[in-house]
């Protein structure tokens, strides 16, 4: 099954809540965007929002040029739907991020929440932080969250990849300058708990 098949399947079968990576709200994601930029007018990219809280946690807290891609359609149209009228305030991509063609130095923060640990291959993740260091502006900031040494091997039925704040940061390259990493166990709505990394960065 192809990356974009694949989570349509999960996002039409699965209630929000019911995944393992689901939060009420994504307090650590919010805490690093919030401390990259206060200034409400920054444009944000959310890499893989899938149905998380976290465009709704922004636009409460008046941030006003938020993007939220995803390769799932329905996952997208599940997250419009909960924010009625107010998701007209938001620019949504559809599309695969290692593939989508973004607007060059467009970002001021790019945030990613358990998505680059999907790309297994060098080849995938080479595209991806070529997207990222295209997209973001200079002296943009970087926050990518995957799983931490001591989590899952897989999440979804995917084989993933685990990270320490050095592997991570290695992927990147030294354009990217790591301000601050952390790792944070994530209670699973089934019990289990989830070790993962967030590395915030900024681009050169
Ligand atoms: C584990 S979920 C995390 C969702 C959300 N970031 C969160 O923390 O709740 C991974 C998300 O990334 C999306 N995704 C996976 N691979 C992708 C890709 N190559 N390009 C864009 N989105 C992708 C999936 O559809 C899914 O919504």
């Amino acid at each position: 099954m192809d990356v974009k098949n694949h989570w349509e399947n999960v996002y039409t079968t699965k209630a929000p809540d019911q995944v393992s990576w689901y939060r009420r709200h994504l307090e650590t994601s919010l805490a690093l965007i919030q401390r990259a930029t206060p200034a409400h007018e920054a444009s944000i990219i959310d890499v893989g929002g899938g149905e998380s809280t976290l465009v709704d946690d922004l636009l409460l807290r008046g941030y006003k040029n938020l993007t939220v891609l995803d390769v799932s359609q329905t996952a997208i149209e599940v997250t419009k739907k909960r924010l009625g009228s107010a998701a007209e305030q938001v620019h949504w991509l559809v599309g695969d991020i290692v593939e989508i063609e973004l607007e060059p130095q467009a970002y001021d923060v790019w945030h990613d929440r358990a998505v680059f640990h999907f790309l297994t291959t060098p080849e995938r993740r080479v595209a991806y932080v070529r997207q990222v260091t295209r997209a973001v502006k200079p002296g943009g900031h970087v926050i990518v969250s995957t799983f931490g040494p001591e989590g899952p091997t897989r999440c979804s039925g995917l084989d993933v990849m685990r990270y320490d704040a050095g592997s991570l940061h290695d992927e990147f390259g030294r354009r990217f300058r790591l301000v601050e990493s952390s790792k944070e166990l994530h209670p699973t709505p089934f019990g289990a708990t989830q070790q993962f990394l967030y590395c915030y960065c900024q681009l050169d």
